[in-house]
């Protein structure tokens, strides 16, 4: 691939206000929520924030956009509804792929349709972007040279618990896929919530297979993770099993209009993805709010690894 592939990554819009929170909905995980919400994260996260950095992103013309989970707050089918609103400001559903976050899929009462039906055409492969079937993790879809493999890496959890799991199932076949991707010579970029890397999460906010996950990237390889969770701009490197790197990179909330605890201002990723003479190059530019409430460059760097 000569040409640039532009990529954006936004993550944890947390799309207010609440919606449709009922007494048949309430649980004691629902109810903690719900206080916490009331009390900080309503102020934090504003929709007309995500809206902003969505419209400044789409300025770029980006080949494609991935977000990363928790545009809802207490997995309730309305504030899904919301969601669903916002992903369609981004574009059809074939230039915007999109994985759940542990407040997507929050507890086991539902009482409506989960995010993974009201999001599915988001969710679905390359294959069977126009069938009405389920979706399934992980998804592929190929974009010119460039493949996204989504993970789901939520599932319902305790009160005071926001942690995830892949399972065995998703990473055998993301195993096979990352290897199938490769050798048909896709540049390949893992999507998931949760932080990948063991580590990178305290105990009760952490991907319980972390160690697996990692183990899946390193031995069959990939160009690219991207993740949400933590609110927080990061990036680690994975060693390869042939003494290469893989960058993960987390991005802030795509909504905060202010920075929150350790958590920045809104922010979003644009990265410039290349491949010559066979090496992948990637440019990230970190946008989002800067000191004056503009949307703006906050920095660009390319990714390196860095010297052991
Ligand atoms: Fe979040
Ligand atoms: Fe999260």
């Amino acid at each position: 691939m000569t040409e640039t592939f532009t990529l954006v990554h936004l993550s944890d819009a947390h799309l207010g206000p609440i919606a449709g929170f009922r007494l048949g909905n309430l649980n004691i995980k629902r109810a903690f929520g719900f206080l916490n919400w009331q009390r900080h994260r309503r102020f934090v996260h504003v929709p007309s924030v995500a809206e902003r950095l969505a419209a400044d992103a789409l300025a770029h013309a980006p080949d494609h956009i991935a977000v990363t989970g928790d545009l809802a707050n207490l997995g309730l089918p309305g504030e899904f509804v919301t969601g669903l609103g916002w992903l369609k400001s981004l574009g059809e559903p074939h230039r915007v792929s999109v994985v759940p976050g542990n407040h997507d899929i929050y507890t086991g009462q539902l009482g409506g349709p989960s995010c993974l039906e009201t999001w599915a055409p988001y969710m679905r492969g390359s294959e069977s972007w126009t069938e009405t079937s389920p979706v399934h993790f992980p998804y592929e879809r190929t974009v010119g040279q460039v493949a996204l493999i989504g993970l789901n890496s939520s599932i319902p959890t305790p009160p005071g618990v926001a942690g995830g799991r892949v399972g065995p199932m998703q990473l055998a076949a993301l195993a096979r896929s990352l290897e199938r991707l490769g050798e048909a010579g896709y540049i390949r970029v893992v999507l998931i919530h949760h932080p990948p890397l063991p580590g990178q999460a305290t105990a009760r906010r952490a991907l319980e297979d972390a160690a697996a996950l990692a183990d899946v990237l390193a031995r069959h390889g990939a160009e690219l993770v991207l993740h949400g969770h933590n609110h927080k701009q990061s990036l680690a490197w994975l060693k390869r099993g042939d003494g290469g790197g893989i960058p993960v990179l987390g991005v802030a909330s795509a909504s905060a209009a202010f920075g929150y605890k350790a958590e920045p201002p809104a922010r979003y990723h644009l990265l410039r993805i290349r491949r010559a003479d066979g090496e992948v190059f990637i440019n990230c530019e970190v946008r989002g709010l800067d000191g004056e409430g503009h949307v703006a460059r906050i920095a660009r760097d390319d990714l390196v690894m860095p010297s052991p």
